[in-house]
């Protein structure tokens, strides 16, 4: 086959690696994580410690297995003081995104397996669990911070979701709230060759450090076709406003091809099988809270896309109207994503340098050939 017919623009459809962490059946519309079904996973109650804990060392915990982990995420449940710092000095204006992506990179500074340039299977076990500990808490304390507002401590009796929700908000968290929390971040814990996946790959591949394969899935997630189209997808509902405008919203916005965010998917070409999960988790948010009105602008969306283009909601429409529920910050939906799929990133990064080989793809070249240099002065 020559270069050209090998060709698949955006690499869809390449097989670009062989994984054992999670694929999606398209077939049977399910995400299998090292071969539980992940809606499994959120309606048999697990806790996303459990799935951080599936992902990282391929099997559930036992019961001592998992409280050993969760000791070892609490211990790690501080920020360096040049994290900090950088928090502290950090324009209020920056994007919660960017200031994360920094912070992210920044941990490596006193990360003991990174200063020792150990990328081992062990030691990078050890650097996932400390940036799973440590990503919650720059993301509250950097939000606090920017509202003129002292980050809040964790506590120690609190799961991920609930300190997540708590640190953010300094008000004890409800159980529907930790609850709606804790299924997000199970349901965005993983999920294949995604883009930011691969980037984080890519980035491992060259047997870069674990921090700096997170920095680039960090930095890729951000984009609004992937991670950030949480954020794009609540701002859209917003602009719409009320249910009874929803639907000729979007039949303007698709006149005027504009790509309608929370919407569509690379792979599922006949719906998100994490969706049903998550609008299950906005509804008794919707419920628990008397408002309505973004659920059910959501929903006329999502009629009025099937009708018009046979195109299915993704994760990011219900967990956008979820989080919103939650009275959390837009700015902070794509940074809680980061939360949790620091946990398949890392799985991605373990398993590239447990068994690497450099990523390195061709391209077919488009430009000019033959030119002849001459010195600037005569150009
Ligand atoms: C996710 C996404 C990038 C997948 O892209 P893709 O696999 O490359 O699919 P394409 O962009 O080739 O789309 C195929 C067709 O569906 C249309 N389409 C796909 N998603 C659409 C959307 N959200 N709104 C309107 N049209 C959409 C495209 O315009 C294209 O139409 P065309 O054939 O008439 O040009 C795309 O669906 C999108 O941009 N969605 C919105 C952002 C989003 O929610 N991202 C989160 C993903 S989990």
């Amino acid at each position: 086959m020559s270069e050209a017919n090998s060709y698949s623009p955006g690499l869809a459809g390449v097989i670009a690696g062989e994984s054992a962490i999670s694929c999606i059946d398209v077939e049977r519309n399910k995400l299998n994580m090292r071969g539980y079904d992940l809606v499994d996973l959120t309606e048999g109650g697990a806790s996303f410690e459990e799935v951080a804990y599936l992902l990282l060392h391929d099997d559930l915990p036992s019961l001592g297995q998992l409280a050993a982990f969760n000791d070892a995420l609490l211990i790690e449940r501080q920020l360096p003081d040049a994290v900090a710092h950088l928090l502290r000095t950090a324009p209020a204006k920056a994007h919660p995104m960017a200031l994360l992506r920094t912070a992210v990179s920044a941990l490596a500074y006193s990360d003991a397996d990174s200063l020792a340039g150990d990328t081992s299977h062990e030691a990078n076990v050890r650097k996932a669990v400390r940036l799973l500990a440590k990503v919650p808490l720059i993301i509250a304390a950097g939000h606090r911070l920017a509202q003129g507002q002292e980050p809040v401590e964790p506590r120690d009796d609190l799961s991920l979701a609930a300190n997540l929700l708590y640190m953010i908000s300094g008000e004890e968290p409800k159980a529907y709230a930790i609850e709606a929390m804790n299924v997000s971040l199970i349901l965005y814990s993983e999920h294949g060759y995604n883009a930011s996946a691969f980037a984080a790959r890519v980035a491992a591949s060259t047997l870069a450090d674990m921090h700096a394969a997170i920095t680039a899935g960090v930095a890729t997630l951000g984009g609004p076709l992937h991670g950030g189209a949480n954020e794009a997808a609540m701002e859209m509902m917003l602009e719409i406003g009320t249910p009874d405008n929803a639907r000729t919203w979007i039949l303007d916005a698709l006149q005027s091809k504009r790509k309608i965010m929370g919407f569509g998917h690379r792979e599922y070409k006949s719906g998100d099988s994490r969706v049903p999960a998550m609008k299950q988790a906005g509804l008794s948010v919707s419920q628990e809270t008397g408002e309505d009105r973004w659920r059910q602008i959501a929903e006329i969306s999502e009629e009025t896309m099937l009708a018009e283009k046979g195109i299915f909601p993704n994760l990011d429409l219900p967990c956008a109207y979820a989080y919103y529920g939650l009275d959390i910050p837009i700015p902070l939906f794509t940074p809680i994503f980061v939360a949790s799929r620091i946990s398949g990133w890392a799985a991605h990064v373990i398993e590239q340098q447990d068994n690497n080989r450099l990523i390195r793809p061709n391209h077919i070249y488009t430009g000019p050939v033959g030119r002849t240099y001459k010195s600037v002065g005569d150009r």
